[in-house]
């Protein structure tokens, strides 16, 4: 009962909070820009789906009547149309700045294949025939836009096609008869077709382009803890060169979902044209990670005497600590110690240009573990250390490692007076470098799943940092086999 309110709560704030426009939260924390260059490339693998899903339709059958002198009426009959061959060489997706895209196809060719019948009383004749269609002009336009959910649509506004030339070749007994009529068969075909190519259009957008859209992963599990929201905050922008779609880019804990307290940074993405889709990461989306995992305990840790190594000139013992904090080994004879850290507050990444660095701020607890196994705050110490990251991308991810820096240890509180930390701090360098960077390295080494469309595939790629941001530009690849 405690639980379902407490998620109706949250459920409550997150609404409130990503419903109000201008709010917190109304930068993306993830954008992704396709370049003319990509859509050009988008337009390519566009125009060769359609010229599939082309391929093979069949053509309504048509019937008519054309006079012949001496003869009189006689009656046709066109069936079994398919269309043979489809070629559609050229395609562009042009921007319609405020509303979607505009495909082009053109400088295309149609071959189509069927039967004749013709009747004239107790006269039958059949045979075949070939169409070819050239010079074929299809324009489609297409609104994009986002449902509640954050994912995707895409719906067909307008379509049109054009054929300016018809060329129809009968076979058969009577097919020099039909070739007279021509004119009159080609622009049946030309109908035909016209109708016919947009119908499968609109119908390849509902059935196949709008279901691949919606294989954006609008909420991926990153780990048993985490997950990533990539829903789009709202419909994808079309400027003239470009279509921007702008993502939450929000890392939350999947059990328990709290707003986050911070606002996503404002980003002026960089004109750069020289892939087909850049992204923009800003920091909103490391932090938010960074303050589940701290927030979750997954930054902390104990040192305890059999984690010291053997050689190690001080031990976590009271005894070890005699020489140099007399008064802990007065007070607590032969004891062990514990000592327990946290990162606090939860490290932010810096951005600065051309580089990544986190300054985090550890608290040590040093406890005296008493025969009762009660633990008795004995002194407290601060630690800094600067660490840089360095980021890895494979054809999917992000991936990163962490580089320690130098651990400046000073002691913040003490029960057992001032002392010199100096000999604490190659213990505690020791721990961190073999327990605390390994944990936080292997979780960054399994990568942060950029918000990618099924069978996309990156490469070619370049980074950029910027004040904020990581500028990820790459070229992609439909890798559907
Ligand atoms: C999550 O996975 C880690 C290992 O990857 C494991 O140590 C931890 O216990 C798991 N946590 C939960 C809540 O299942
Ligand atoms: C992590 O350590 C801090 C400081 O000792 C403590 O306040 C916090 O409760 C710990 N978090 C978890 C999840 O254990
Ligand atoms: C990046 O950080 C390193 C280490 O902090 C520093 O030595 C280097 O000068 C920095 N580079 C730039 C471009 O700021
Ligand atoms: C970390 O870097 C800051 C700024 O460059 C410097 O003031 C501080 O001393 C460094 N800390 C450590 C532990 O190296
Ligand atoms: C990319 O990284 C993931 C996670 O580390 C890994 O499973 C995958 O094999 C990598 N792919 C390539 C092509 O290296």
């Amino acid at each position: 009962m405690e639980a379902s309110a407490g998620t109706l709560f949250s459920l409550l704030l997150i609404l409130l909070f990503t419903s109000t426009p201008g709010a917190l939260g109304s930068n993306p924390g993830l954008v992704a820009r396709i370049t003319d260059k990509g859509l050009e490339y988008v337009a390519k693998e566009g125009a060769m789906v359609l010229q599939r899903k082309l391929r093979g339709i069949s053509l309504p059958d048509f019937t008519g009547d054309f006079k012949i002198r001496h003869l009189g009426r006689v009656h046709y009959e066109f069936h079994s149309l398919d269309i043979s061959s489809c070629e559609l060489l050229g395609s562009a997706l042009m921007p319609l700045p405020g509303q979607g895209l505009r495909l082009t196809l053109y400088d295309s060719f149609i071959g189509a294949h069927g039967k004749w019948k013709v009747r004239k009383s107790l006269l039958k004749l059949d045979g075949s025939f070939d169409v070819g269609v050239k010079d074929i002009t299809i324009s489609v336009d297409l609104l994009l836009g986002s449902e509640p959910s954050g994912r995707p649509t895409v719906t067909v506004s307008s379509c049109s096609s054009h054929i300016s030339d018809v060329e129809v070749d009968i076979s058969g007994d009577l097919g020099w008869l039909l070739n007279l009529f021509h004119s009159q068969i080609e622009s049946r075909f030309q109908e035909a077709l016209e109708s016919k190519i947009c119908e499968k259009i609109q119908n390849s957008v509902t059935s196949d382009l709008q279901p691949y859209l919606q294989t954006l992963p609008v909420t991926t599990e990153i780990d048993n803890l985490t997950s990533i929201d990539y829903s789009l905050m709202e419909a994808p922008r079309v400027t003239d060169h470009v279509l921007d779609v702008r993502f939450k880019g929000e890392i939350f804990n999947h059990d328990h979902r709290s707003p986050v307290t911070f606002v996503a940074p404002a980003m002026s993405l960089p004109e750069e044209h020289s892939r087909m889709v850049y992204f923009a990461i800003s920091d909103y989306v490391f932090n938010t990670a960074s303050l589940v995992y701290q927030e979750a305990g997954y930054l902390n840790f104990s040192i305890t005497d059999d984690m010291v190594p053997p050689d190690s000139p001080i031990r976590l013992t009271t005894k070890s600590f005699r020489v140099f904090v007399p008064r802990l080994a007065k007070l607590y004879p032969n004891m062990n110690l514990e000592l327990q850290g946290a990162v606090v507050p939860a490290p932010f990444l810096n951005f600065s240009p051309g580089n990544l660095s986190l300054a985090p701020n550890m608290e040590i607890d040093a406890f005296v573990i008493l025969p009762s196994s009660a633990r008795e705050p004995v002194f407290r110490l601060g630690v800094t250390t600067n660490v840089s990251a360095v980021l890895t991308f494979n054809t999917t991810k992000i991936t990163g490692f962490l580089k320690p820096g130098k651990v400046q240890v000073e002691l913040k509180e003490s029960k057992v007076g001032v002392f010199n930390v100096e000999l604490l701090e190659a213990l505690i360098n020791f721990h961190i470098l073999n327990t605390l960077y390994p944990k936080i390295n292997d979780k960054l080494a399994k990568g942060l799943p950029l918000p990618l469309l099924k069978h996309i595939r990156l490469y070619d790629l370049v980074l950029q940092i910027h004040k904020d941001f990581l500028f990820l530009g790459s070229n992609i690849q439909y890798t559907k086999v």
